[in-house]
């Protein structure tokens, strides 16, 4: 289905209808009448390039045909100057008058401004996809960040959404993980295929040991094949449910997911479902024999694999490994199987991964593997990939002992890095012990997650937290501190007994913020159509800077007449609540003070 809008009421959408007319009046398709921002701010607000591209068409002078649907258009009450400018561009200005009717609309509306989708639909996102033994790092931030983003938008957009964590818990690493613990403590039960008593609730092991075994295993995976044969041996008991490995890999579930819980839980990220690689386990072995039975998936080499080139492949795509030659079923197979239980038990509309680029290709085996197995049309699975966090090498960021960071580590160390900030900029200094450290934390994510937001998915960009973390210029920390100054600014219009009154726009700096605010709505469904929070942070950040100069032009608390300051007083007070808005959906909160 194509994904379509309703209830727009913002000056693109309406003078492009009333454009649309005319070009319809005067013989021409309605497409043509489509109103974009003006890209001379300095000459229009919006703008028309339907002439040109009508007149090339009927071989008519553009300007010609640009005066006919001028014509139909002077003395509307939206307009307060339409032009003819250079071969044939219709330039618009906007009335002061329709400025004022827009924001006291705007202030109204719940929405603020911004449309629903046409149809509601039930989209699983599937994001942030931890692992089980292996903590976060800074590259977790993305796919989680993003993610959380993107269901916020099309929640408020008006879908159903569903984010899951799709723990990674199955497989080979489980097996690397189990091999390290037997050989550490070759005595626990776990490892007695006779033992048939009750397996200890405590865990033996901790997060610590788990992140130290891991790696350890994983490097001995790769020099020793004795030890890799284990491991996968070991793999494939596990799936196929022995006992006292099943209940060690419980443990190791339940302490990982406890550690993830607290990072992602600082950051704000909130699942709805902790489904984990292993919960599509019951739904493999009927679905190889299934798709065996179709002829889809056939022996090759030992394995079982599913052949999903396409004669037009510009590059090589393999085929999608569904059982190694061992019997273990493979990342691709539970991702297979994934779909097919989210079909089964939620019926999604859309299935949305946010996953590293790097796994492009495993991403068009599956979903090729689930159109050709009727599980999924095409369109309905979809990849939005995003770059790497690189390191001021240009490569994926390390530490300085070439580690990776940990996503607890960074976090803390913005937080840290938060304080100072705040204390040299002299903020905070009135807040209790307590409010300190709560506006230090949301000054530390607001950095950590804009500079995340702020870029496109798919662009690779410099870890730099000493930038993220400046109170000045495109930064987290810059748009919590313009909402702050809104705040007070309200809180102490309240101590005046001012309150926020009727809307009248005659200043530039008024006319400039009521024209952005009005642009919610496109920014809000441009984001979503191209599924790029980048956008709506653009806009957040535009209307903190807009605020500002408006505010250094215009008075508010101490402007001449009671009607001006109220009505300025209702601009910041729109303003706020577009800002919080658009900061909700990018998952950050503002404080109260700073
Ligand atoms: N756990 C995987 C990794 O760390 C990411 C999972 C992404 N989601 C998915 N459905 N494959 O690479």
């Amino acid at each position: 289905k194509p994904e379509a809008f309703k209830g727009a009421h913002d000056f693109k959408t309406v003078l492009g209808d009333l454009t649309a007319s005319a070009f319809v009046r005067e013989g021409f398709e309605a497409r043509f009448g489509q109103v974009n921002v003006s890209d001379r701010p300095d000459l229009a607000d919006f703008q028309c390039n339907g002439a040109l591209a009508v007149a090339k068409a009927a071989k008519a002078n553009p300007r010609d045909v640009a005066g006919r649907i001028t014509s139909h258009l002077t003395g509307d009450d939206h307009i307060k100057s339409l032009e003819i400018a250079g071969p044939g561009f219709l330039n618009f200005v906007i009335s002061d008058s329709a400025l004022s009717d827009r924001a006291n609309v705007l202030r109204e509306d719940e929405r603020l401004g911004a449309s629903t989708v046409d149809t509601r639909r039930k989209v699983i996102i599937d994001y942030g996809g931890p692992n089980v033994a292996k903590p976060m790092h800074v590259g977790h931030l993305r796919t989680a960040v993003i993610g959380e983003s993107l269901k916020r938008i099309m929640r408020f957009m008006g879908d159903e959404v569903i984010g899951d964590a799709h723990f990674g818990d199955w497989g080979y690493q489980m097996g690397l993980l189990i091999t390290a613990v037997s050989d550490e403590q070759p005595d626990l039960p776990y490892f007695d295929a006779g033992f048939d008593g009750e397996y200890p609730t405590q865990s033996p092991v901790t997060l610590a040991d788990l992140e130290r075994l891991y790696p350890l295993a994983s490097g001995k995976g790769k020099e020793d094949p004795d030890y890799r044969d284990r491991a996968r041996k070991a793999t494939k008991e596990l799936q196929d449910g022995r006992k006292g490995y099943r209940a060690l890999w419980q443990h190791f579930v339940t302490v990982s997911r406890e550690a993830l819980i607290r990072d992602y839980g600082a950051l704000g990220v909130e699942f709805d479902l902790w489904y984990g690689e292993s919960d599509a386990d019951p739904y493999v072995a009927p679905m190889v024999e299934e798709l065996t039975a179709k002829g889809l998936v056939v022996p090759d080499q030992g394995a079982q694999i599913i052949r999903v080139a396409r004669e037009d492949d510009k590059s090589e795509i393999p085929p999608m490994l569904v059982v190694s030659s061992e019997g273990s079923a493979m990342y691709g197979t539970t991702d297979l199987a994934t779909i097919k239980q989210r079909t089964v038990e939620f019926a999604p509309d859309l299935v949305l991964y946010c996953v590293d680029q790097r796994q492009a290709t495993h991403f068009v085996q599956v979903f090729r593997a689930a159109y050709l197995a009727g599980y999924a049309v095409e369109g309905q699975l979809e990849h939005a990939a995003n770059g790497t966090v690189n390191g001021p090498d240009g490569k994926p960021f390390k530490t300085r002992e070439g580690g990776v960071l940990k996503l607890y580590d960074l976090i803390d160390s913005a937080l840290e890095k938060a304080k100072v900030r705040l204390e040299e900029a002299g903020l905070g200094k009135d807040l209790s012990a307590e409010d300190f450290a709560d506006t230090a934390h949301k000054v530390a994510i607001a950095a950590l997650k804009f500079a995340e937001l702020s870029n496109h998915r798919l662009t690779s960009y410099i870890f730099d937290l000493d930038r993220f973390m400046s109170f000045e210029g495109k930064t987290g920390p810059y748009l919590l501190y313009q909402a702050v100054r809104m705040k007070s600014i309200l809180r102490k219009a309240a101590e005046q007994g001012v309150g926020a009154g009727a809307v009248t726009v005659t200043e530039p700096a008024e006319r400039e913020l009521v024209l952005l605010l009005d642009g919610f709505d496109a920014a809000l469904k441009e984001s979503y159509l191209k599924r790029a929070p980048n956008i709506l942070a653009d806009h957040v950040y535009r209307l903190a800077q807009t605020f500002s100069k408006f505010y250094a032009a215009c008075p508010v608390l101490i402007a001449e007449d009671a009607a001006t300051k109220s009505s300025r007083l209702a601009l910041v007070e729109l303003t706020l609540k577009q800002i919080e808005k658009g900061l909700d959906l990018m998952g950050l909160t503002a404080p109260d003070q700073m």
